[in-house]
């Protein structure tokens, strides 16, 4: 279908303003072409320091700090430091509440129900997947779920955790609702991610960590930034036509106006977009249904939530599990299976003009070998916004690397 003229929002893109300040990936690690960098152990200071100034107290500003500057390190800078500013702004609401002691019941050694009493998502997410692998290792599998809680970031930094213990580990999370179902114009889910890791020998192992929408909001804030239209299939208008101005649909989703971000696979079926939306269901089944979160288009709807549980908070679902291989095949036997694997799917023959089959994890691998030597890459804007936001509370900028 043909799309209507791009119309592009400026008004939608302040220079400095915590909701727009992703910037793509950068492709190619080979030195980072970022004018600012900030080593590792500073930028997580600084994120700690700036929390504490905010009323989170070190050790649970310590965890967001290592979240959020993992994912910066890995090359996600759209769930990155970025993001710290949406927090200040969530605690500043109330709706996230620092120190709360999470509310956790074991109904049977290998299962933890949490309710995260509105913490920092980070912080319960953290103590859930070190539950799950702790499980995990007495009674071969945990599985853990999460209600009452807030975004907790890349979903890959806890099937990490697992990965770091040679476990198989899976992290999901449910978000505020952004993308439309196949054959809808109305959002009703959000951008729901899965994390997939197993241990590989010779490899750091294969790690899929990714939304289950075509592009998470952080692509359309890009393009809007750069005044550029979208690819088609990336989202629809309020009508349910292809949509090529990232403006449009940024507005749209803000004001609930229709249209919005497509399910993997894209709109209609063509392309299979229900293959998408299956999955992000399934997601808010697992981190919405099955743990007494919000779920689809009630994650984030304050009033709703605030009905049903007497606080005005998104209601956010998370699900943890941890897998020992041992009760499998020996674990060794498996890493290098696992490895062989990963060969066989590397050596494939290549396709017309390309020099090499990536296996999911690698680039954010070699991304984060290359950030923790060479410092993390921030873009511009991101940097200006965290040196505000340092201003605002009293404290120091970032330390930048020579
Ligand atoms: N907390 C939330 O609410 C939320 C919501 C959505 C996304 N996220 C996070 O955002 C991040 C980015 O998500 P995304 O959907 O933009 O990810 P993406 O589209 O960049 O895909 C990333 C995954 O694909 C792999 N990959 C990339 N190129 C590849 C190739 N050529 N061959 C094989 N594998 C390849 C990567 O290694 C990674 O596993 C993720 O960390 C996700 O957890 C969080």
């Amino acid at each position: 279908m043909l799309d209507h003229q791009p119309v592009i929002n400026h008004n939608l893109t302040p220079d400095v303003d915590p909701q727009w300040t992703h910037e793509p990936n950068c492709e190619h690690c080979s030195g980072c072409d970022s004018e600012i960098s900030v080593a590792k152990a500073d930028l997580e200071a600084f994120v700690v320091g700036v929390l504490e100034k905010h009323g989170v107290g070190r050790a649970e500003g310590e965890v967001v700090a290592r979240v959020l500057v993992s994912s910066d390190l890995r090359g996600i800078p759209s769930h990155g430091v970025a993001r710290l500013g949406r927090y200040l702004a969530g605690i500043g609401t109330g709706f996230i509440v620092p120190g709360v002691e999470p509310e956790v019941v074991e109904p049977v050694p290998a299962i933890a129900v949490i309710d995260a009493k509105n913490g920092l998502g980070q912080v319960v997410s953290e103590l859930a997947m070190d539950l799950a692998i702790a499980k995990a290792k007495t009674n071969g599998i945990g599985m853990v779920t999460v209600k009452n809680s807030n975004h907790y970031g890349i979903a890959g930094y806890y099937a990490l955790k697992a990965l770091d213990q040679r476990m198989i580990g899976v992290s999901m999370t449910n978000a505020a609702p952004l993308v439309v179902p196949t054959f809808g114009r109305q959002v009703m889910f959000g951008t729901n991610p899965i994390a997939f890791a197993a241990p590989a020998s010779n490899h750091p192992g294969f790690m899929l960590d990714t939304a289950t929408s075509v592009v998470p909001r952080g692509k359309l804030e890009v393009y809007d930034r750069n005044r550029t239209q979208m690819p088609p299939g990336w989202a629809m208008d309020q009508d349910g036509y292809d949509a090529l101005n990232p403006g449009l649909v940024l507005r749209n989703l803000v004001e609930r106006a229709g249209g919005g971000i497509l399910p993997l696979g894209g709109r209609g079926e063509l392309h299979s977009g229900y293959k998408g939306y299956g999955l992000a269901v399934m997601v808010d089944v697992l981190c919405g249904v099955l743990s007494g979160a919000a779920y689809g288009p009630f994650v984030y709807d304050m009033k709703r939530n605030e009905q049903k549980t007497g606080v005005a908070a998104p209601n956010v679902g998370h699900f943890f599990m941890a897998i020992d291989i041992e009760r499998f095949m020996p674990l060794d036997e498996f890493e290098a299976r696992m490895a062989e694997y990963i060969d066989v799917l590397r050596d494939g023959e290549k396709a017309l003009d390309q020099e090499r089959i990536y296996v999911h994890g690698e680039k954010e691998f070699e991304k984060a070998a290359c950030h923790a030597k060479c410092g993390v890459p921030l873009a511009k804007n991101v940097f200006e916004n965290l040196c505000t936001i340092a201003k605002q509370c009293g404290h120091a900028a970032p330390v930048t690397r020579a």
